[in-house]
């Protein structure tokens, strides 16, 4: 038969004010080694055991913390060093971006390893054995009753414990006794052949990882799709002298449809050469009127009266009804929609070329109704 050990005595109460009472007594009379145990948690016990607050917050804090410097961390050594690349004319280091991704590994280490800190640290997970399972004890105050632990220290003997359990009304005192499994037992957790097992782990892990990406894939017969004579994109190239695969446009260079426009700061050039391309038909006066209503209107007015609609926040433009612009070409007019004149913005950005054309050819009905001679009204 293995010899015992003592763990301490407990007693049982029979009501959650009893236990409350008991556990504040405890604690007065200098005892330090005690738990209390009930069927539910029963709300003032942590300041009638007189107990601390919990360490493990601090756990908490600290792998929060290195969830938040390992993101900051991991982003700017990514983005910033690693592999620098302009996106959105942003900085390299583009701090406020970084922030959801700080916030959710802060969350996500510090409630992931506090878990595994509480369960391991705390608990000394995988033991889960204890003095008081199997204890007539514990079923009793897993069930409907409250009980009180104190375990023996230099200053109080065994004795006096039952002694105090019986002065504090308690009933069924007994002793506990240790299981040898408990007494043996160490935390596998911290050992050091557990930790050097997970180092190794590590090493391997990682160590397979390089070998397989940077080396494996780049072997005969795992290269076949990836080796091609073909150049991608951000891929280096011995082939041009400057080391680049992807190559600058040639000086010069016209993108499709966007022609550059020729008369730059040449007005009257273009009211000579430039022809409007486009028919006076339904179609393209619909385009016109639609174009003309959403991007000229706000300044010039529906009507071209030059009664703008922004309340004086922006100067009034001239009519068009004018001699002068009624006497120039849709050439020139295109210029000023295309160049902009003086305070007004050019408008090439937001209008094409043939919506800037048949802007005009609207703009022309409605100089015409301004004006109109007697063969219009026939
Ligand atoms: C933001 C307000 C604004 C918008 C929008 C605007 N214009 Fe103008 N526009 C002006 C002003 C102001 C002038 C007078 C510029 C100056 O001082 O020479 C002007 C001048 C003109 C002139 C020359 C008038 C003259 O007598 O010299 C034409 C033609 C013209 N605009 C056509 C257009 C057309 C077509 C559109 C739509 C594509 C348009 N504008 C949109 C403000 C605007």
């Amino acid at each position: 038969m293995n010899k015992k050990y003592l763990y301490g005595g407990v007693g049982l109460f029979d009501s959650p004010d009893d236990i409350i009472k008991a556990a504040s007594e405890t604690s007065e009379k200098g005892f330090k080694k005690f738990d209390v145990h009930t069927p539910y948690p029963v709300h003032g016990m942590d300041s009638a055991m007189k107990l601390k607050p919990s360490k493990l917050a601090y756990f908490s804090l600290v792998f929060g913390l290195t969830g938040t410097f390992s993101a900051l961390a991991l982003m700017y050594w990514t983005s910033s060093i690693d592999y620098p690349v302009i996106i959105g004319g942003k900085p390299f280091f583009s701090f406020p971006a970084y922030v959801p991704i700080m916030f959710e590994l802060t969350v996500l280490l510090a409630a992931v390893m506090t878990v595994v800190t509480l369960i391991s640290i705390f608990f000394k997970f995988p033991n889960i054995s204890h003095p008081l399972h199997d204890t007539q004890y514990m079923k009793a105050v897993s069930s409907d009753r409250y009980g009180i632990c104190i375990e023996p220290d230099e200053n109080h003997t065994i004795e006096e414990i039952e002694l105090f359990l019986k002065s504090l009304g308690a009933k069924d005192i007994t002793k506990i006794y240790y299981d040898d499994e408990e007494l043996k037992y160490k935390n596998v957790i911290l050992q050091p052949k557990f930790l050097l097992f997970l180092a190794l782990i590590a090493v391997i892990v990682s160590g397979a990882t390089y070998f397989s990406l940077n080396k494996l894939m780049f072997m005969q017969p795992f290269n076949w799709m990836r080796e091609q004579a073909k150049v991608i994109p951000q891929e280096s190239s011995a082939f041009f002298t400057d080391g680049f695969g992807m190559r600058m446009p040639v000086e010069g260079t016209v993108a499709r449809e966007n022609l550059p426009y020729l008369f730059k700061n040449q007005p009257e050039e273009a009211g000579k050469f430039l022809i409007n391309p486009l028919e006076a038909n339904e179609e393209n006066l619909n385009l016109g009127k639609k174009k003309y209503d959403i991007y000229c209107s706000p300044c010039h007015g529906y009507f071209g009266e030059g009664d703008s609609r922004l309340r004086g926040q922006f100067p009034n433009p001239p009519s068009i009804h004018s001699e002068k612009v009624r006497n120039w070409s849709d050439g020139r007019i295109f210029h000023v929609v295309t160049e902009g004149q003086n305070i007004m913005p050019s408008y090439s950005t937001q209008l094409t070329n043939n919506e800037r054309w048949a802007t005009i050819l609207y703009l022309r009905v409605l100089q015409r109704s301004f004006n109109a001679k007697e063969s219009d009204l026939r």
